[in-house]
């Protein structure tokens, strides 16, 4: 078994089954939390992320069993993360936003949108890291679902950030809610800088 990696809540491993490349993503025991709060936590986004790659309308990762607790088998997607490419390739912020504007439309809110989360696969994007997702058809939450990735831009593709954001934009319109969405990201973006004031 080989670690793909270890990031701040899970250690995913590669591993071959029935001749077949498969993920575990274990979510470990932090040490800092308290004992019940630790495993309340690990359980919930456990079972969020098992749920949502079930249910995925979109590309992803095909869910092959969890243990409802801390650990999920999932398929080997063989691709690059979008972080590494999108410098290179602003247009693919546009290929996110449409992808995103399927996920929004069939009432699913991401909750970690970053680029590190996107995988690309023969020209096709999948979404990853479930682990605070949600459903929801509410403007609100798909608004600040794309604040998030904004502000992800901003910090890791600051040299092409704000293009790569109006490429986004132009894919999310595809979505059949984006104008009223995009009339709600204005009012969640004011609200962040009004807090950021104080
Ligand atoms: N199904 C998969 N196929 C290929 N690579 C994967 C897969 N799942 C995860 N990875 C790789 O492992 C990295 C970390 O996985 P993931 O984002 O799910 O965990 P995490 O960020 O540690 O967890 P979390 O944000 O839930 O705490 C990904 O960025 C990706 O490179
Ligand atoms: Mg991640």
């Amino acid at each position: 078994m080989e670690i793909l990696g270890s990031g701040a809540e899970a250690t995913i491993y590669l591993e071959t089954a029935r001749g077949k490349r498969q993920v575990i993503k274990d979510r470990v025991r932090k040490t800092y939390r308290l004992p019940q709060l630790d495993d309340e936590l690990r359980k919930t986004r456990t079972r969020r992320e098992a749920n949502i790659l079930r249910k995925l309308p979109l590309p992803g990762p095909k869910l092959i069993d969890s243990d409802g607790k801390e650990r999920i088998v999932m398929e080997f997607i063989d691709g690059t993360q979008a972080k590494l490419l999108l410098d290179k390739e602003v247009k693919l912020a546009r290929t996110i936003g449409a992808q995103l504007a399927r996920m929004h439309d069939a009432g699913i809110i991401h909750g970690d949108l970053t680029t590190s989360n996107m995988l690309v696969k023969d020209n096709t994007l999948y979404f990853i890291d479930f682990g605070l997702s949600f459903t929801s058809k509410e403007p609100e939450h798909k608004a600040v679902d794309i604040h998030l990735f904004r502000q992800a831009l901003e910090s890791k593709h600051y040299r092409v950030h704000e293009r790569a954001f109006q490429e986004f934009l132009a894919g999310y319109r595809e979505s059949r809610h984006a104008d009223e969405v995009l009339a709600r990201l204005a009012v969640v973006e004011r609200r962040g800088r009004n807090k950021a004031k104080y």
